[in-house]
């Protein structure tokens, strides 16, 4: 049935996962997401990364004076986990509303991932922490086995550590972040209700075919990389099923043009500048729109115990083009969807 509303109006959404990055990059990038969203999970992948509750503050501070003054936006800062994790500064910062929650990358998994950690064993009492706290754990799910094929490193990684984490610790918080494979969403689907997964617009949109179209892509180049069109498929009806275990984040990771078109391009989706817009285009092809706000705006806030945003936003039926690249503070950015258009519009109210 073709959905044929001209406008639909859902509660502020929020963005659970995005890099604003630092330095010029962060003044580039900052306003896209804040023109689009409440609060933002702000990963903590920086060259160095924030690893102590003093820098994650002191980078709290350095996104909010990126954003033109007065700007309606809230950063909520993680702590990117090592092997030699304080437990105690996590906590501490955890209660202090520092840190929303912690973030574990394997060693070397994706961009500066390199003081990652090399095995969960290693973080096992800053975890058992999190747990007795309620402090979530967020998790970039691949591991980092150069035998395992690059397209099976997310079913692997459930395998050989988030089944065992979750036998281990079985009623620590879980976000499960960009999911890109049906094992992922079966994971999530069987699991108990502190288990939830992110899903990027990006997963929902392309498959794997979309870094090869007519020669090599490289702004369809993520990690985790993009799959068949099976996973593709089990990810949207995960995410427009109206489960409350799915919602919103955009994985928007920024690298300037040079760095993505090159012999050796980074890894990360520019997706920050139309996100909604293109999680409503998913939503509606899958016949989906009315779940949308849960996807977009409940979901989130109810799994990490945080109230929902109370002021409204307004998308537009109308034609909506996506420039193919944006200038941006010194930057030069390719964003998701470059050269063509969607067919939603936010209007600012
Ligand atoms: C992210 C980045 O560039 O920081 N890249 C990406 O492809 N998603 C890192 C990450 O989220 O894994
Ligand atoms: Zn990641
Ligand atoms: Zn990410």
């Amino acid at each position: 049935m073709t959905d044929t509303r001209t406008a639909i109006t859902i509660r502020r959404p929020d963005d659970w996962h995005v890099h604003l990055r630092d330095g010029a990059m962060l003044e580039a990038v900052a306003r896209f997401t804040a023109r689009q969203f409440a609060r933002a999970i702000v990963m903590p992948n920086l060259s160095p990364p924030v690893t102590s509750a003093a820098s994650a503050a002191a980078y709290r501070d350095r996104i909010i004076a990126a954003l033109p003054e007065g700007t309606d936006f809230t950063p909520l800062m993680t702590c990117y986990l090592t092997d030699d994790a304080d437990a105690e500064d996590i906590a501490s910062g955890h209660t202090a509303g520092i840190f929303t929650a912690a973030k574990l990358y394997p060693a070397n998994a994706t961009t500066n991932s390199a003081h990652g950690v090399t095995d969960v064993a290693h973080i096992m009492p800053v975890l058992e922490r999190m747990q007795a706290i309620g402090m979530p754990l967020l998790v970039h799910g691949e591991v980092t086995d150069g035998n395992i094929d690059i397209f099976d490193r997310e079913a692997v990684f459930i395998d050989r550590i988030l089944g065992p984490l979750i036998r281990d610790l079985p009623d620590l918080k879980i976000v499960f972040e960009h999911i890109t494979t049906k094992q992922a969403v079966q994971f999530v689907d069987s699991a108990g209700p502190n288990i939830a997964a992110t899903i990027t617009p990006h997963h929902l949109h392309i498959n794997r075919n979309a870094m090869f179209t007519g020669g090599i892509r490289p702004h369809a180049y993520c990690l985790p990389v993009a799959k068949r069109e099976l996973h593709r498929l089990a990810l949207r009806k995960a995410a427009t099923s109206g489960s409350a275990r799915y919602f919103l984040g955009t994985d928007s990771a920024p690298h300037e043009i040079h760095a993505k078109e090159s012999a050796c391009g980074c890894a990360g989706i520019f997706n920050a500048p139309y996100a909604l817009e293109s999680y409503a285009a998913v939503f509606e092809e899958e016949g989906a729109l009315d779940r949308l706000e849960g996807f977009a705006s409940v979901h989130g806030p109810e799994f990490y115990g945080l109230p929902l945003n109370d002021t409204m936003v307004s998308l537009e039926r109308r034609d909506n083009p996506v420039p193919d690249d944006i200038e941006s503070a010194g930057s030069t950015l390719v964003p998701f969807h470059a050269g063509s258009a969607l067919n939603w519009q936010i209007v600012q109210s």
